[in-house]
């Protein structure tokens, strides 16, 4: 029974979450940090005003921890269910190559494989800055993409590379179709024309590029 579990476990695709541990982490210890400072060593209206910032970051913390249980396959998988939402908007005959601008661990990359059993997909990814270029950085690696294709059953028809979304390394019109999910919202404002000019570029019919992102 034991040894089964294990086994299970050792299948599963890792797709994380979202909402880092790292960002939590880093929340809890601003919000301990405010609170000793209200209370240990300031005064007045200092502590009152370290006071707040500490409550602020408590609930900061709050939201966060709830988001990343509702995105987890615990918590209601919101994370599937957006993914689902993506595709179900694809609108994509599956012939030829796609790419997933931003791709994390590969959810949508497999997705997208899953789908269009013809289709090779490619899926980018600048995994591995620091935590102040990107909080996701280190929780999704191109590792875990091709450990997840290769669980998912599609690492025949899947190529994962690092590149970055503001100067994507393809030629003019190499893909048939472009997605992207959740990504958009973490470039600079003044890199975004950049990159909608270039996946346009990339990708030989625009409108069959499908890319969801909070602003
Ligand atoms: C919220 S995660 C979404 C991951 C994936 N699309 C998914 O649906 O799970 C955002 C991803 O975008 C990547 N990212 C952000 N800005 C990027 C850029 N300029 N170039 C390449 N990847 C980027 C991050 O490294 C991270 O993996």
């Amino acid at each position: 029974m034991r040894k089964n579990v294990t086994k299970l476990k050792a299948n599963e695709p890792d797709y994380g979450n979202w909402v880092s541990m790292r960002g939590l982490y880093t929340l809890g210890a601003l919000a301990i940090f405010f609170l000793i400072l209200s209370f240990v060593f300031l005064a007045g209206l200092a502590a009152a005003a370290a006071f707040l910032v500490a409550a602020a970051f408590f609930v900061a913390l709050g939201y966060n921890t709830f988001m990343r249980y509702t995105f987890s396959p615990r918590g209601g998988n919101l994370e599937a269910q957006i993914r689902e939402m993506v595709l179900d908007h694809f609108d994509w005959d599956g012939e030829g190559q796609a790419l997933d601008i931003g791709c994390g661990n590969g959810p949508l990359t497999i997705a997208v494989a899953k789908k269009f059993p013809k289709a090779r997909v490619t899926g980018i990814d600048y995994w591995g800055g620091t935590i102040f270029k990107n909080e996701y950085s280190r929780a999704y690696s191109k590792q875990a993409c091709e450990r997840n294709a290769q669980i998912e059953g599609v690492a025949d028809r899947v190529t994962f590379q690092r590149a970055s979304a503001r100067a994507l390394p393809f030629d003019d019109e190499s893909f048939d179709a472009a997605v992207s999910n959740f990504v958009f919202y973490l470039v600079d404002a003044r890199d975004k024309e950049t990159l909608s000019k270039s996946r346009c570029e990339s990708s030989r019919k625009a409108e069959r590029s499908h890319f969801m992102s909070p602003s």
